[in-house]
């Protein structure tokens, strides 16, 4: 069977190559492939910036966002089941967290990750899973479902934001997402699902497809052409919540002086490396001390957000139809896969179809 691979540390393209068809055992089930969503984490991948091979291996199988369908019977999962499969796994050592099945929070950095982080991905026709790594999707999702990866991000970092407020009394009312990619554009949506005001700012200019997207949940789009950062307070009134997904190194640091008191900004986006700024960290400090301001980083979800995540992609498309299926803009078939991992100007979320 067909499986789109790289050599990790090199720079790509990636390569179609034959592997043998996985064998279920201890449990696990056989999940067909029915398409792999291609991210920013990927096309690092390809550029040899990041990702490392299963041990013994010298090639990596691409694919952490996926969706397939069950072929065998498993815990908790029937044959011809529609499923997603978690990203992370845990760590040897069994660190508290990893134990307590919240990989996304372990401990010692030695997690391995699906189609990135020393194990095979999804990109591929078959492969076999333990059930309790696999989320089961209503098919009437079916045209949606493969942003459900991306979206447990998004709910994770929701879900962190309100534990970490409950700090102290906090009734939010505005947010600001920075970035309007595939995560700004969802956690947008989130945000207008659970009734706050949003204001997503980027870089374009206003009158594109993401822009158009979230004006229809109720969302504002501020582009940096006609709205510095700075000047948003005074458009929009006090900002009690950031998101951030834009990968700037700069970014992050302006947030925090247009984010309100007693705020909090997460950071989801990973910059460049090597990029060194000049800025004034006494401002900084003045504006998290004086004000109560708390930043903080998330990354990947654990099985919990993936669950949320399944209601969440419901009310999304019963709110707002049509904004999910839009948000992808390009499915592309398996044998030319390298064209999905070269991102056009106007793709929002290529899709690769197994
Ligand atoms: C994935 C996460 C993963 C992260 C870092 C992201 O693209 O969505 O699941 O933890 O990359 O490898």
């Amino acid at each position: 069977m067909k499986a789109v691979a790289v050599y990790p540390r090199k720079q790509g393209p990636v390569h179609l190559r034959e592997v043998k068809k996985p064998i279920p055992t201890n449990g696990e089930v056989i999940i067909r492939a029915l398409e792999v969503g291609v991210c920013g984490t990927d096309r690092e991948i390809v550029n040899g910036l990041y990702g490392d091979a299963p041990y013994g291996s010298d090639f990596l199988i691409l694919g952490h966002e996926s969706l397939g369908i069950a072929e065998s019977d498993g815990v908790d999962v029937k044959k011809g089941d529609m499923v997603v499969a978690t990203v992370r796994r845990p760590c040897p050592e069994h660190c508290l967290n990893c134990t307590r099945g919240e990989i996304d929070m372990c401990l010692t950095g030695n997690y391995r990750e699906k189609g990135i982080k020393g194990l095979h991905g999804f990109m591929t026709e078959y492969y076999t899973e333990d059930p309790k790594y696999l989320v089961r999707v209503p098919h009437d999702l079916r045209h949606v479902a493969i942003l459900l990866e991306p979206l447990s991000v998004v709910e994770k970092v929701i879900e962190q934001i309100f534990k970490i407020q409950k700090r102290l009394a906090w009734e939010p009312r505005t947010a600001l997402v920075l970035g309007a990619g595939p995560i700004g554009l969802l956690s947008t949506f989130v945000l207008r699902d659970i009734g706050i005001a949003t204001y997503t700012f980027a870089r374009s200019p206003s009158g594109r497809l993401n822009d158009r997207l979230l004006e229809e949940s109720g969302a504002h789009y501020l582009s940096a052409t006609d709205t510095p950062l700075s000047y948003i307070p005074s458009k929009v009134g006090q900002i009690d919540l950031i998101v951030e997904a834009t990968g700037s190194a700069s970014l992050p640091f302006e947030a925090i002086g247009v984010l309100g008191i007693n705020g909090i900004i997460a950071l989801t986006g990973i910059a460049g490396q090597g990029r060194i700024l000049e800025i004034d960290t006494s401002c900084i400090n003045l504006k998290i001390v004086l004000e109560n301001k708390l930043v903080f980083g998330s990354v990947n979800a654990n099985k919990s957000h993936f669950e949320t995540g399944v209601r969440r992609l419901k009310s999304i498309e019963e709110r707002w139809p049509g904004v999910l299926r839009n948000m992808i803009t390009r499915r592309v078939p398996i044998q030319r896969s390298q064209e999905a991992l070269e991102k056009g100007d106007s793709d929002m979320k290529v899709v690769i179809e197994v």
